[in-house]
């Protein structure tokens, strides 16, 4: 595809939006001939997807269009599904909601001879892993790049109808979702001839009541129809039979929100940020022991110092004070300063430092925190949270410490997940827990003397 791109001034900023032209594969060729990049961030302003991340604008259908939304909506869903799985799978994105799956080879799942029963894409906005606070703040500031990315994305997959599940303690962002749904639908971009493309195409908010295991993509069909939020054996996999029995692909907020800027600037801008394997910008929560906790978008692969020290005043005490970091959300193994020093912030970076780039939730914790208290209470959290069909995970959790080299065969990912945090804490911390056993053994031994 060549992408041209023209200038179209946007408030304050000047956005370059892609002509949407297929052509020849000279661009691919001349983008194979470009050198890989070796460095990564600050991301550049006009390279950002989601310009009203700290709700300093009008997150209303009026400011979202006058910051580029919902343009060229119509000319993207005229392109059709191969065109629009054609971009994505360019761009490099992979899932946004932990996994990390190739996005484009996934929505390609929905592919299917037309059987009869309608397909759904199911945008999952329960959002419930620790340390994660990123889909809210679309929610809340830019509803609008989810809505249309439900049309974008809905098209894709040849879906009739998108429903994003948000966890239901979301209540100004479910009541800001829903605001610009009914925009969307006066407006005529979502419903009957959407967009005026002739295409049918409906969104529908439901709100979770707030289990964690209600972000699990079965779970959270189940719950979207009306049962308890416990997973599925698998397979069947969603794209055979999801909800209600019908084709159906569970994306995260942030993945669906994306693609339409894919579609306008072209797969290859997307993928013209971040190393190979690991493209596209992000969005990043930082919390915990820094100066300035914050949500930030930078380009994927940035290192974890630069992140931490750019965005978020550093740590409290300076880079030296760092005891470690749980980069990607709770469920992900803690490392220690020595990795954090030179890891970059993508899937492949953080698979090397024995850890996982999870939903890009990075907790930082200084050499005055009690890193054992940390991981308990993590611990604590996951062990309320099993939904208890599996033994290993129903039982386990809650022997964590004793018995975790025994956790295995569970339905879901929620009983490995919760081992990670406690395995990262020995591997690297394995000092801490042995002075932990001997003061403990010292006061028992002083009080049996008194
Ligand atoms: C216990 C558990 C909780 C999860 N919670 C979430 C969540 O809150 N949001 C989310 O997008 N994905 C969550 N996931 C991952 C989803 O099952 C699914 O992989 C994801 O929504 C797919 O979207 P993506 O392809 O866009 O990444 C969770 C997975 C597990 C095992
Ligand atoms: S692994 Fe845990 S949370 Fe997942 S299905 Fe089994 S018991 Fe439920």
């Amino acid at each position: 595809m060549t992408v041209q791109f023209i200038s179209l001034s946007v408030g304050s900023q000047t956005a370059r939006l892609a002509t949407l032209t297929t052509s020849s594969n000279l661009s691919a060729a001349e983008a194979e001939k470009k050198p890989e990049k070796t460095k990564f961030g600050p991301l550049k302003d006009e390279d950002r997807i989601f310009t009203n991340l700290y709700g300093r604008h009008d997150w209303k259908l009026k400011g979202a269009m006058s910051r580029g939304q919902w343009y060229k909506t119509k000319e993207i869903v005229l392109k059709g599904p191969e065109w629009i799985q054609g971009e994505v799978k360019e761009s490099g994105l992979r899932g946004r909601g932990g996994a990390g799956f190739p996005t484009g080879l996934k929505w390609s799942f929905m592919n299917k001879p037309d059987d009869g029963r309608p397909k759904y894409l199911v945008v999952n906005a329960d959002e419930g892993e620790p340390g994660t606070c990123k889909d809210r703040e679309i929610m809340r500031h830019d509803p609008h790049t989810l809505v249309e990315g439900c049309l974008v994305a809905g098209r894709a997959m040849g879906a009739r109808a998108a429903y994003i599940y948000i966890r239901g303690e979301f209540y100004n962002e479910a009541s800001n979702m829903q605001v610009a749904i009914n925009e969307a639908y006066k407006a005529g971009f979502i419903g009957k001839d959407a967009c005026g493309s002739g295409y049918d195409f409906d969104v529908y908010l439901h709100r979770g009541a707030g289990a964690y295991i209600c972000g699990e993509e079965t779970a959270l069909i189940e719950s979207l129809e009306g049962k308890q939020g416990k997973p599925r054996l698998k397979p069947p996999f969603p794209a055979d039979i999801g909800v209600f029995g019908c084709p159906t692909t569970v994306a995260n907020v942030e993945t669906v929100a994306v693609a339409p800027a894919i579609c306008r600037r072209g797969g290859s801008w997307f993928a013209s940020m971040g190393r190979e394997r690991n493209r596209g910008q992000k969005l990043f929560n930082i919390s915990g022991q820094v100066n300035n906790p914050c949500t930030v978008e930078e380009e994927m692969s940035i290192p974890l110092k630069e992140l931490i020290e750019r965005h978020a005043g550093g740590v409290i005490g300076g880079w030296d004070n760092l005891l470690g970091v749980i980069p990607g959300g709770s469920s992900t193994p803690v490392i220690p300063k020595s990795s954090c020093d030179t890891v970059l912030m993508d899937f492949d970076g953080l698979v090397e430092a024995q850890t996982s780039l999870g939903t890009a939730a990075v907790i930082v914790m200084n050499k005055q925190c009690d890193i054992v208290r940390c991981i308990s209470r993590l611990i604590d959290f996951y062990k309320h949270e099993s939904c208890g069909q599996c033994t290993p995970c129903r039982e386990g959790v809650s022997w964590m410490m004793k018995v975790m080299h025994r956790f295995s065969h569970t339905i879901c990912a929620l009983g490995d997940g919760a081992a990670w945090p406690v395995q990262g804490l020995i591997r690297h911390f394995r000092p801490v827990l042995e002075q932990r056993m001997r003061d403990f053994e010292a006061k028992q031994t002083q009080a049996e003397a008194s």
